[in-house]
């Protein structure tokens, strides 16, 4: 708690009004930062305890700021745990967040398409999640000033705020695809025969991110939503090999829908 604290203390002093909504932005995505006016900008580094981001395509970023005139908190570049940080520290910001007085969560991401009816390109609303191949980010001691020891998860994405996305997502994208995200540790990405497994469960989509900090965030009291952009189909659909290039690639091909998507989403949110 005293880490936490000391990372709050530093950010009040920089932030006066904090916004009541956070924004990561995943792989490839980091353009929404462009859109944001009257913004202030916290490098990684800079924020005592907070880990720093290594990927290729990721900042190191805290932006604060308007987006479309909604007062909201981006965070370009996020923390995997392929990277090397354990799944606490990938997390950590959530934890700032709530300390922050934070209410609802974005969660955004590059993801494979398990799914056959998608298509590289398309955005998803993420409605829920399957992390079986992952141990908790909650396992340990638990931080009762967040939230109990035992968590009911049957409303990580929050229900209310995805019926506000549908028709968003269809007016900005012509469709309106929902489905299951599955979390794979990484780095690799996923055999032809795990993606068969995962289709089996019952997963849409594959990535990297997301599943932990919507854990911590479900735990914090946080309202969280999950869009994934679909930068590929998932190993084996197609004879396709999978490239980080071309994951970003596609990312950049989404990004005028998914601006226009979170700039919608943020206004209606903060109705
Ligand atoms: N698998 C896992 N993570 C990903 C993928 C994928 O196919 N595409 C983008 N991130």
């Amino acid at each position: 708690m005293n880490e936490f604290k000391e990372t709050v203390d530093y950010l009040k002093s920089k932030i006066f009004d904090i916004p009541d909504i956070a924004i990561i932005l995943g792989s490839g995505l980091g353009t929404l930062a462009d859109e944001i006016t009257d913004k202030i900008i916290i490098n990684y580094k800079d924020i005592p305890n907070f880990p720093v981001s290594t990927v290729v395509g990721h900042k190191g970023e805290l932006i604060i700021g308007k987006l479309n005139n909604i007062p909201i908190l981006a965070m370009n570049g996020r923390f995997h745990y392929y990277e090397g940080y354990d799944l606490k520290e990938t997390t950590y910001p959530i934890r700032i967040f709530k300390l922050l007085g934070i209410k609802t969560l974005i969660l955004t991401n590059a993801a494979g398409g398990i799914n056959l009816n998608f298509e590289k390109g398309d955005l998803m609303i993420i409605e829920d999640q399957l992390s079986f191949f992952s141990e908790s980010v909650l396992r340990g001691p638990n931080l009762d000033e967040f939230g109990d020891r035992f968590i009911d998860m049957s409303n990580v994405y929050d229900k209310e705020y995805i019926e506000i996305l549908k028709p968003i997502m269809k007016k900005i994208t012509g469709k309106c695809q929902i489905g299951v995200y599955a979390y794979m540790k990484g780095p690799t990405y996923e055999t032809p025969a795990e993606i068969r497994a995962l289709r089996n469960l019952g997963a849409d989509a594959v990535g990297m991110s997301t599943v932990p900090e919507a854990v911590v965030a479900r735990h914090s009291g946080l309202k969280t939503i999950g869009i994934t952009c679909i930068t590929n189909m998932a190993a084996g659909v197609k004879n396709e090999v999978l490239t980080h290039d071309d994951v970003k690639e596609t990312a950049k091909k989404c990004e005028n829908n998914f601006k226009q998507v979170i700039k919608e989403l943020v206004v209606a949110i903060n109705k």
